[in-house]
């Protein structure tokens, strides 16, 4: 698929693991995912378009940069929150929107419960954030509440994914370009993912125990 990349980096798999294992505790695997967003975000800014900009050292001037388009990274709430810390680190100018969504246990469509984006989507790259692309009904609606006020430049950033959510959220946003670390066998009766780590918003907030 052309529109997936999978981040192999190797201490990626390292935490990845870590996060897979279910003897892993809240607190751990909360500084775990952040480490792991940090180096996530690395792959996916990879693209950055830079403006060139004169900077003068001690000593004299010579040629600099910065980052041509702001940067708004979306969360998907909850779980995405798991994220915005690791990605902020590395990106700290960037504004945060967010998006209240969670699955209705029965139909596993998304239900929205609250939307709040910086002005001025249109000329941002907007990095949409959720550890788990499950159905993709989720990241379809994110990123069609995104296009809706203006977004045009749209990344998706997961850590596991699913291959039935990946086709999902690429036919119906085939623009989007949807990083992941890891690209799953297949979803279960309840739309879990298989091998995944659970329930990523429980692990992350300790709300499973
Ligand atoms: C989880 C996850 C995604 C969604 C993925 O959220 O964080 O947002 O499920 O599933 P999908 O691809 O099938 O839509 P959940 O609904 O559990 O809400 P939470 O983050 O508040 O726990
Ligand atoms: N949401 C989760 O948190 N985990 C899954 O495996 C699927 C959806």
């Amino acid at each position: 698929m052309k529109n997936l990349t999978i981040i192999s980096h190797p201490l990626v798999k390292r935490d990845l693991t870590l996060l897979r294992n279910v003897k892993t505790p809240s607190n751990i695997f909360r500084s775990v995912l952040r480490r792991t967003a940090s180096l996530m975000a690395y792959e996916v800014t990879n693209g950055l378009r830079l403006r060139g900009v004169t900077v003068r050292t001690p000593l004299e001037r010579t040629k600099g940069y910065v980052v041509r388009d702001p940067i708004i990274l979306i969360p998907i709430l909850r779980a995405g929150l798991g994220l915005v810390g690791g990605f902020v680190e590395v990106i700290p100018d960037a504004r945060v929107g967010h998006i209240g969504l969670y699955r209705d246990e029965e139909t596993l469509k998304p239900v929205d419960y609250y939307l709040k984006f910086p002005k001025k989507l249109a000329g941002a790259l907007s990095i949409v954030l959720d550890p788990m692309l499950a159905t993709g009904g989720s990241a379809v609606a994110a990123v069609s509440y995104l296009k809706a006020r203006g977004a045009k430049k749209i990344l998706f950033v997961s850590l596991v994914a699913a291959p039935a959510g990946v086709r999902h959220l690429s036919r119906s946003h085939p623009d989007v370009q949807i990083y992941t670390c890891a690209l799953d066998r297949q979803l279960n009766a309840k739309g879990y993912i298989l091998p995944g780590l659970g329930d990523a918003g429980d692990r992350i907030f300790g709300t499973g125990e």
